[in-house]
């Protein structure tokens, strides 16, 4: 039987893309497919702990009773429900890629087809990750990156910047990483390491992440 590393340990988890109403049949949305949050989620409950998943749309299904599903639509619900949560948990993970700007006007009916372009105008969202880092206590605080240039350097940054304990970089530039694939190629990075998980299914990323993060809690609380 496999130890239980993470029993007794509550676990937030966002997954998936965020959708941004612009009217009743248009929105503005990313290419997360879930399957790295989802990942997360069930590796924490083969590992013990009790989960809550905060999932934008998705096709991804979860099966472990452990998992408590709680579906989410736009980026403000989803800064909604991840606040509702975080107080308890022990350890959070923001796997989501959230939309950083969504349409200043929502319109209640169908806008229809004219002559000529149709500027729309598009607000920020707001930094679900920040005002996580901002409010943080006991909680160890990860965050993912996604980038395409110096994605190392820019998550050194981000990790400052949001009061991390960790970021994880994905080089969405490589083959077999980061939106949509099965498959990832992260860096787990904060002051004591920068740790390269090679190729493995996301899954796998996973349980690989749980074992830095279970390590860097033992270090802080001795
Ligand atoms: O879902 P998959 O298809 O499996 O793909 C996985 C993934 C590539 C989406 C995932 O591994 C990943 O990298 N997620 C973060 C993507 C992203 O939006 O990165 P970012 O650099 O824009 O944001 C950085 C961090 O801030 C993220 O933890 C994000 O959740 C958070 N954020 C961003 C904007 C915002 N308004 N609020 C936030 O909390």
């Amino acid at each position: 039987k496999k130890p239980s590393l993470l029993s007794g340990k509550k676990v937030l988890v966002s997954a998936g893309p965020t959708q941004e109403t612009i009217d009743p049949v248009r929105y503005f949305t990313n290419r997360s497919s879930g399957k790295m949050g989802f990942a997360l989620a069930e590796a924490a409950a083969e590992f013990g702990a009790e989960v809550t998943l905060v999932a934008g749309p998705t096709n991804e299904k979860i099966n472990s009773p452990l998992v408590k599903r709680v579906d989410v639509t736009s980026a403000e619900d989803m800064y909604k429900a991840m606040h509702t949560y975080f107080e308890e948990s022990d350890i959070v993970i923001k796997a989501a890629a959230v939309a950083d700007y969504r349409p200043k006007v929502v319109y209640d009916q169908k806008v229809k087809k004219k002559e000529g372009n149709w500027v729309i105008e598009m607000e920020r969202t707001k930094d679900i990750l920040q005002s996580l880092g901002e409010k943080k206590t006991r909680q160890f605080l990860v965050g993912f990156a996604a980038e395409t240039v110096n994605p190392i350097e820019y998550g050194k940054a981000k990790l400052k910047k949001k009061n991390l304990d960790a970021i994880v970089v994905n080089n969405v530039a490589q083959e077999g990483a980061g939106f949509q694939s099965d498959t990832n190629i992260v860096t787990y990075v904060n002051e004591k390491r920068e740790k390269q998980l090679p190729l493995a299914p996301k899954k796998e990323i996973a349980r690989q992440l749980f074992r830095l993060i279970i390590q860097d809690m033992k270090d802080e609380s001795l």
